[in-house]
């Protein structure tokens, strides 16, 4: 691949950065990919050195060293899969953009948390041809609809080193949570993990927003999956009235990772670009009030009111739906701003610049929230993806002060209460209502 020339200094300092990486990193274990051929490495050599994801973070604490790791994670879960194996494919290089990706090989919780009676899946076991989106609600309630009036579709995922706890533990039933304590694996340096296997990078549990490519919307920018969706939430679902399977772009992804050093875990979340310029924001809407985190004034036609949900439930179904029997959608577009902006632009520079004209150079990271060095201190405070935490980012409500983790009261779901990853999931409990160490997967467990 051929850099542009006015990229090589972008280029560059990614490899110092990377070097600087392998050195502090090398300190603590011999794993860590070593660039030996740095000074005149292709790009595909840069990142190959990213396939394969140290445990933990392994440098010095601060905001600039987390978020770098996310990129680390982002890449080594986003690498095509090699087939059979759900590991990074080490033939093929992250620019290749056929999927799936190893993070889409990973078991779903509908595989694990299966009725008494049925067996989990096996790890890495033969899955559908095409996969089935039939999330539609965020995790406060509410959907978000694009500007051609179709929901966004939701999916989590779980890794190798989470299935296998959730599994030695008997914790993917109710029986089995009953009397448990969750203390999920954290990685080879984990010391409180007793009596079993830590696992080799610890528990990584992640969530993807996609969003159905429709007018204006230009494939080429998006990393795409085919997959089928349905017209609402229900158990069964009712099938769309437009055609499937459709094309689907990453719009978000949330990367949860219990390290040994973040006990109260690594929150990374990335976004495409467009969201808040096209994907799901008119830009020309005649009438964008700025944001205020009241609840919006009733807003006509032309009135796109920021952040707020624009879908009421159906009153017969319980439940949102997408489009009427003509396949034409039923709800206005959700007019998406960003109320706090990724926390390192330069850094998400030099990956857009390693990306070259692939897809992902459309993908950016937000931040990733760590627990700082102050103690119950979650950094940065607030984080919330524009596509998955829409409707609650914040701006600093007075309900919502700043640390105070959990304080009695806090209630999360609320819309009045600003996203912070670690403080939200930190109340998730098992289906017995003891703490499930920030890990929502457990209340599904029957
Ligand atoms: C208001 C509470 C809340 C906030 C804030 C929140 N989440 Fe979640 N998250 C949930 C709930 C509830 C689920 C499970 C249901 C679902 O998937 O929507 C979930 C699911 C997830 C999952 C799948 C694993 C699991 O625990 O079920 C990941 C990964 C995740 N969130 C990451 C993040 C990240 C990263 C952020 C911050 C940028 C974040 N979340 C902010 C409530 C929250």
């Amino acid at each position: 691949m051929s850099i542009h020339q006015g990229s090589i200094h972008a280029v560059m300092s990614l490899l110092v950065m990377s070097l600087l990486w392998v050195s502090m990193a090398s300190e603590a274990r011999d794993t860590t990919p070593k660039l030996e051929k740095a000074p005149n490495a292709s790009v595909e050599t840069i990142l190959s050195g990213f396939a394969e994801l140290p445990p933990d973070v392994d440098a010095f604490p601060n905001q600039s060293n987390m978020d770098l790791y996310a990129w680390r994670e982002f890449i080594a879960l986003n690498w095509p899969a090699a087939p059979g194996t759900c590991e990074p494919d080490r033939s093929r290089t992250f620019l290749d953009t056929k999927g799936p990706r190893v993070w889409e090989t990973w078991l779903q919780p509908s595989d694990v948390f299966v009725p008494p009676g049925e067996a989990p899946a096996r790890w890495c076991s033969a899955r559908e041809e095409r996969a089935r989106l039939g999330k539609i609600q965020q995790s406060v309630g509410g959907v978000l609809v694009d500007q051609n009036g179709r929901f966004v579709r939701y999916e989590v995922r779980l890794n190798e080193d989470a299935y296998n706890y959730l599994l030695a533990n008997n914790l993917w039933n109710k029986a089995g949570q009953r009397e448990a304590t969750i203390n999920l694996p954290a990685g080879p340096d984990d010391k409180f993990c007793k009596d079993q296997s830590c696992g080799p990078v610890g528990t990584v549990e992640v969530k993807a927003a996609w969003k159905v490519l429709g007018q204006g919307d230009d494939p080429s920018r998006f990393y795409t999956i085919e997959a089928e969706v349905y017209n609402d939430d229900l158990v069964p679902p009712t099938a769309s009235p437009d055609p499937n399977p459709v094309t689907l772009g990453l719009v978000g992804l949330h990367i949860a990772h219990k390290t040994a050093s973040q006990r109260s875990w690594l929150w990374a979340t990335f976004e495409h670009v467009d969201n808040v310029t096209k994907s799901f924001n008119n830009p020309d809407c005649p009438e964008t009030p700025s944001y205020t985190p009241n609840p919006p004034r009733p807003c006509t036609t032309r009135c796109c009111a920021p952040n707020a949900p624009t879908a009421a439930k159906d009153p017969e179904t319980k439940t949102y739906v997408e489009l009427d029997p003509f396949g034409q959608p039923l709800h206005r577009p959700t007019q998406v701003t960003r109320l706090r902006g990724p926390s390192s632009q330069r850094l998400n520079k030099h990956f857009k610049v390693l990306f070259g004209n692939s897809p992902w150079s459309n993908y950016e990271l937000i931040s990733n929230q760590w627990m700082g060095i102050n103690p119950q201190t979650p950094t940065p405070t607030y984080l919330a993806n524009t596509v998955m935490e829409t409707f609650i980012q914040g701006q600093h409500p007075a309900s919502d002060g700043i640390p105070a983790y959990p304080a009695p009261g806090y209630n999360p779901f609320s819309t009045r209460t600003s996203s912070s990853c670690i403080k939200c999931h930190s109340v998730a409990k098992t289906t017995s209502g003891r703490s499930a160490d920030f890990s929502f997967l457990f209340s599904g467990a029957q």
